[in-house]
């Protein structure tokens, strides 16, 4: 029948949103398209750095029509619903007496562009955690006024990096931004990979925003977390997964007792 030959040629996959155990969303439309957006990443990045995923990473493509003006807005308004919200009362409490002298931010995402050759988008969910770090880097600045902000993402884009200047975060290249943890500083790391946690978590950093880290299976996460109390950020109501289980790990005799 003409009709379903027709029909076989047509190539028209359902798209399937897939969400693994980390927290990414993966959208495939299977068959070929999904093939081809793969090789097509690959020839961009021949030799991955030590250290990064065996996942190819490149920047984040943003939509054409976003404009600096659009993207400064929806930070704005990310920002606010941060601010308004319980988790950040809740960090802010833990934090306002904080003394180190700079936060280092690994694996962000990307607030502006989708990932994975277009097929996956967190952008609010990187949205809301620069959001949290911003919140989280003013609050210290009051009592640290020279404090050194770094940010470290291969998924960085002009956009990201022209936003992430602008609110006067260094933006660093592989491996730069490992090199900078130290015992003075509050690593913010929500969603790290499990072998950055590794790395970072031994040169045993005052602070932690991220995890959750109890389940991890190391014996560098397991040794910091015995070294630190912490306290659970609570549900964030506007998009529970972007900080879905996560905890600020502090000093044991810093502040207020942990939950
Ligand atoms: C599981 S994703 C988490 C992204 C985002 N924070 C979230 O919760 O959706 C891990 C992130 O680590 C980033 N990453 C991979 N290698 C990195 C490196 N060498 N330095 C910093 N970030 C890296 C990835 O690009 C990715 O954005």
């Amino acid at each position: 029948m003409p009709h379903s030959n027709r029909k076989k040629n047509l190539h028209h996959h359902k798209r399937l949103e897939v969400t693994d155990p980390s927290g990414w969303t993966h959208v495939t439309a299977g068959g070929k398209s999904a093939r081809r957006a793969l090789r097509t990443t690959q020839q961009h990045h021949d030799s991955p750095e030590p250290g990064e995923r065996s996942q190819i990473l490149v920047p984040a493509e943003a939509p054409t029509q976003l404009t600096w003006e659009g993207l400064q807005a929806q930070f704005r308004t990310y920002r606010e619903r941060w601010e308004g919200s319980e988790s950040w009362r809740v960090v802010e409490a833990q934090l306002s007496s904080v003394r180190v002298d700079r936060i280092v931010c690994i694996g962000l995402g990307s607030p502006s562009g989708f990932l994975k050759g277009g097929w996956v988008d967190r952008r609010s969910v990187s949205m809301y955690q620069l959001a949290g770090l911003v919140s989280v880097l003013d609050l210290i600045k009051k009592s640290v006024p020279d404090l050194q902000v770094f940010a470290q993402d291969p998924v960085f884009n002009t956009h990201d990096k022209s936003l992430l200047a602008s609110l006067d975060i260094t933006v660093l290249d592989h491996p730069h931004a490992f090199n900078k943890v130290t015992p003075g500083t509050l690593l913010y790391c929500p969603g790290a990979e499990r072998t950055h946690l590794e790395q970072l978590l031994s040169q045993a950093p005052a602070l932690v925003f991220g995890g959750p880290l109890e389940d991890i299976e190391s014996e560098a996460v397991m040794l910091f977390v015995g070294s630190r109390r912490s306290v659970r950020i609570p549900r964030f109501e506007h998009m529970e997964h972007a900080f879905w289980n996560m905890r600020v790990y502090l000093p044991e005799d810093s502040g207020n007792a942990g939950e």
